[in-house]
């Protein structure tokens, strides 16, 4: 039997962040042995918002780098831009004719998201989960890594599948393949530097909520000196009274990878003033390698580019042959 196969993407907005890469990232690479995988670049997905026709390619290319920079490797992972392959579009299209209004409608990323925005809510905000079933459809995904935000999206890929194969297959023979979320270890759900209530964002405005991969040793440094953190003495995980105490201590478990229990021995009696100078200097270390071969692959475009034709033309050869069969199944007449 062959592996599995593993899809999940990023929208090239915004830079990407400690959370994104202790909470996705890292856990790709680190599992992506076991795999076939496709990580792409969500530029499509990105335009749902308002954006800027200035910065998106730029973005999509740095987004290509971070992930190669991470670790990604093109001997198990396939990286390609979404926008490259057309049928991510053509299968929206004809998801879009079997997807009831009101499935869009409950979802909560879109309620959220149109809230915020007022008056200005595009069709493709409402129509962004269907793009995101086609993404995953076309390549018959086993597994897509998902977060607490997108679990809604996988159950309604599963629904769109569901019903496709239901209104068109056979029984014995479903025409796409039902995925299955791929759940993130414990521990990895990263919280804001200023808040350890909320998830660390690229929408929080304030700069300081996160760190990002590209930040330089001193942003580091000064974003974890004035950090949120409280007036107790000794540092714990898992106490609900101090979410901000477990936050950083995960982030330093994670950085430095020490085990629960030694990071928990070792700080038992440590104040805020002797760990994030430790915190400051493990996180600094763990970025540095990350972003010289980031530099590195900037530097490089054109090899860069390679990469991505290489991705999309292995991506493309399984993206076709699915919105074929879908294409056959509904009844269109094949062109010469
Ligand atoms: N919606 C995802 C996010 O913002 C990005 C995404 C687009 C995605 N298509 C996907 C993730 C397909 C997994 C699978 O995080």
């Amino acid at each position: 039997m062959g592996k599995q196969r593993v899809l999940s993407g990023v929208q090239p907005t915004g830079t990407l962040h400690l959370g994104n890469y202790l909470g996705a990232i890292r856990n790709w690479v680190e599992a992506q042995s076991q795999y076939e995988n496709y990580f792409f670049i969500a530029d499509l997905h990105a335009i749902t918002v308002p954006h800027d026709p200035e910065h998106l390619a730029d973005q999509t290319y740095s987004l290509a780098a971070l992930y190669l920079a991470c670790g990604l490797d093109l001997n198990h992972t396939t990286i390609f831009v979404q926008s490259h392959i057309s049928a991510h579009t053509e299968l929206a299209w004809l998801l879009n004719c079997i997807t009831p209004l009101n499935w869009l409608e409950r979802m909560i990323q879109f309620k959220e998201k149109a809230l915020k925005q007022g008056e200005n809510v595009n069709i493709g905000l409402l129509d962004y989960p269907v793009l995101q079933a086609a993404d995953i459809l076309l390549y018959q995904a086993d597994l897509v890594p998902v977060g607490e935000d997108q679990k809604q999206h996988l159950e309604l890929t599963r629904d769109i599948a569901a019903r496709l194969n239901f209104q068109y297959g056979q029984q014995d023979q479903p025409i796409l393949k039902l995925p299955e979320p791929l759940i993130r270890p414990e521990g990895a759900r990263i919280m804001s530097l200023t808040d350890g209530t909320n998830k660390m964002s690229k929408s929080d405005p304030s700069e300081q909520s996160r760190i990002n991969l590209l930040d330089t040793p001193d942003q580091i440094h000064n974003k974890i000196k004035r950090c949120k953190t409280d007036p107790v003495r000794g540092l714990s995980f898992d106490d609900p009274q101090r979410p901000e105490c477990h936050n950083l201590l995960t982030l330093y478990l994670l950085m430095s990878g020490k085990t629960k229990a030694a990071v928990t021995q070792e700080c038992a009696d440590m104040g805020w003033g002797q760990f994030k100078p430790l915190l400051t200097e493990v996180m600094i270390e763990d970025l540095r390698p990350i972003q010289e071969r980031y530099t590195e692959l900037m530097t490089h475009p054109r090899d860069l580019q390679a990469v991505l034709k290489k991705g999309r033309d292995q991506a493309a050869a399984i993206a076709t042959t699915t919105l074929t069969t879908v294409k056959d199944v509904l009844g269109y007449a094949r062109p010469l």
